[in-house]
């Protein structure tokens, strides 16, 4: 009896254990994206002419619910290029790094 038990305790321990370290890593990733893109959307002075939750600039438009309507890889290939989307767009294409573009989508894509 005492070992059964024991046997128990150890399972229910070693899952907690992995629960615990698997699902705040799952969830960090994703949120230490999405904090780096929202540095990336300031410091590439997307602002300057979108509006989000009524700060920013006018002449882009407002991306507030932007991932609601747009998927990831359409925001990818616009923000890396618009006029590869729309031929007639007026935003500049996006300078930087891969790195920086992978979290402003990720950014993007939240907004919800
Ligand atoms: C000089 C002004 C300007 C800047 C800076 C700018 N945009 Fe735009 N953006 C626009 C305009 C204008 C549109 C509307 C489509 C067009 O004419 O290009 C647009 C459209 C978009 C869209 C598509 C919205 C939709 O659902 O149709 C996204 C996403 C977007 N911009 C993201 C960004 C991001 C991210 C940055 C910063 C890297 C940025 N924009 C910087 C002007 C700008």
């Amino acid at each position: 009896m005492t070992r059964m038990r024991t046997r128990w305790f150890v399972g229910g321990l070693v899952a907690t254990v992995m629960w615990w370290s698997a699902a705040p890593f799952a969830a960090s990733g994703d949120s230490t994206q999405i904090a780096k893109g929202q540095k990336a959307y300031a410091e590439k002075k997307c602002a300057m002419c979108h509006t989000i939750n009524d700060k920013g600039g006018k002449s882009g438009g407002d991306l507030t619910k932007v991932g609601a309507v747009r998927d990831a890889d359409w925001l990818k290939r616009f923000t890396k290029e618009p006029k590869s989307v729309m031929p007639n767009a007026k935003m500049p294409a996006f300078k930087g790094t891969e790195e920086e573009l992978d979290a402003i989508v990720a950014y993007m894509a939240s907004l919800k």
